[in-house]
């Protein structure tokens, strides 16, 4: 593919993760384990592109403080380029707080209010950096606005976008899109708030189904993840399903996120669709075995070593 780096837009999140030690009791003072993590669905696809050697840019917005300062120098160390990210001042940096009931069962809790800055105006300051993108990653916290302007913009230069629709609730705007879009990575319950079903596809056959029905919407490429149940994908040609790999689940925050990374670092690596789909597979098992929302040891090397097994 042509360009130099991937541009990716959206959010950039504290995520504090809590666990209870003990049979958790609602209204009870308990012991937990508490875990801090860079997140933000945008920010966990960047992180991953660039452990994997991507040039990868990131355009985002985060408060004025010390928070923020921690989560673009970890962001930087990454090797992402932050140089660009917002700076507001006087709002609260984006925040996740997840409690866990079981490895299952989690209530989460988002403050993504910054994210109301990235808005046309610092797209369209930032125009020049769709000119040279090889692609542009999005997650769905950008507002209508953004996404009628960053399509626009895209349009003129372009650039293929691929999308995580990041929740059931903020899914359904990117559904006008989807004829825009070269990939789209919906779960399963994000692809029922995409396509307006009355269930959510989990079975091979109903995903395969429904990642044709997305690319009938428009979209080059549709990918259905079903967690533990591995995805189903589409494209003009055909489609097809790749199971999951079992693994120790320590913490399933990130999992999807680094399988997009890594279908993305796939493609722009030229490979074939089902190999991408597999390098995806490989990411987020290696995920799902660590604390961190994105493997902190991830590279090239290890994507293929986990591929091999
Ligand atoms: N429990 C699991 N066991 C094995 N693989 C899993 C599990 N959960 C997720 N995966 C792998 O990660 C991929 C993406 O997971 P999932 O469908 O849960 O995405 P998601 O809901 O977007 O996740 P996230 O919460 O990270 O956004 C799956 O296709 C599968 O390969
Ligand atoms: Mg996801």
């Amino acid at each position: 593919m042509e360009g130099e780096y991937v541009l990716v837009v959206g959010s950039s999140v504290l995520e504090m993760a809590g666990r209870s030690i003990e049979v958790p009791q609602p209204g009870t003072r308990q012991q937990g384990h508490i875990h801090a993590s860079p997140s933000g669905v945008a920010r966990n696809i960047a992180e991953n592109l660039a452990r994997l050697d991507i040039d990868t840019v990131l355009l985002s917005a985060v408060a004025d403080d010390e928070l923020s300062e921690y989560l673009i120098n970890h962001s930087r160390l990454a090797g992402i380029d932050c140089r660009h990210v917002l700076r507001v001042a006087d709002r609260r940096i984006a925040t996740s707080l997840l409690l866990y009931q079981s490895a299952e069962s989690v209530t989460r809790l988002d403050d993504l209010s910054i994210t109301a800055a990235l808005d046309s105006d610092y797209l369209m300051e930032h125009e020049w950096l769709f000119r040279d993108a090889a692609l542009v990653v999005i997650d769905a916290t950008l507002s209508e606005e953004a996404l009628d302007t960053l399509f626009e913009l895209a349009q003129r230069y372009k650039a293929r976008v691929c999308a995580d629709p990041t929740a059931p609730r903020l899914a359904r705007r990117l559904r006008k899109y989807i004829p825009n879009l070269f990939l789209i990575v919906p779960n399963a319950s994000e692809t029922a708030a995409l396509c307006s079903l009355d269930e959510p596809a989990t079975e091979r056959k109903s995903a395969i189904g429904t990642a044709q029905r997305l690319v009938n919407m428009g979209s080059t490429i549709a990918v259905v993840t079903l967690g533990e149940r591995g995805l189903a994908y589409a494209d003009r040609s055909g489609g097809g399903y790749i199971r999951a790999i079992h693994t120790e689940v320590v913490d399933t925050s990130g999992a999807g996120d680094a399988f997009s990374g890594a279908v993305i670092f796939g493609m722009l690596n030229s490979v074939p669709i089902d190999e991408a789909m597999r390098l995806g597979v490989a990411a987020a098992s290696l995920t799902l075995q660590s604390e961190d929302t994105v493997l902190q040891s991830l590279n090239p090397d290890l994507l293929y070593d986990e591929l091999g097994i």
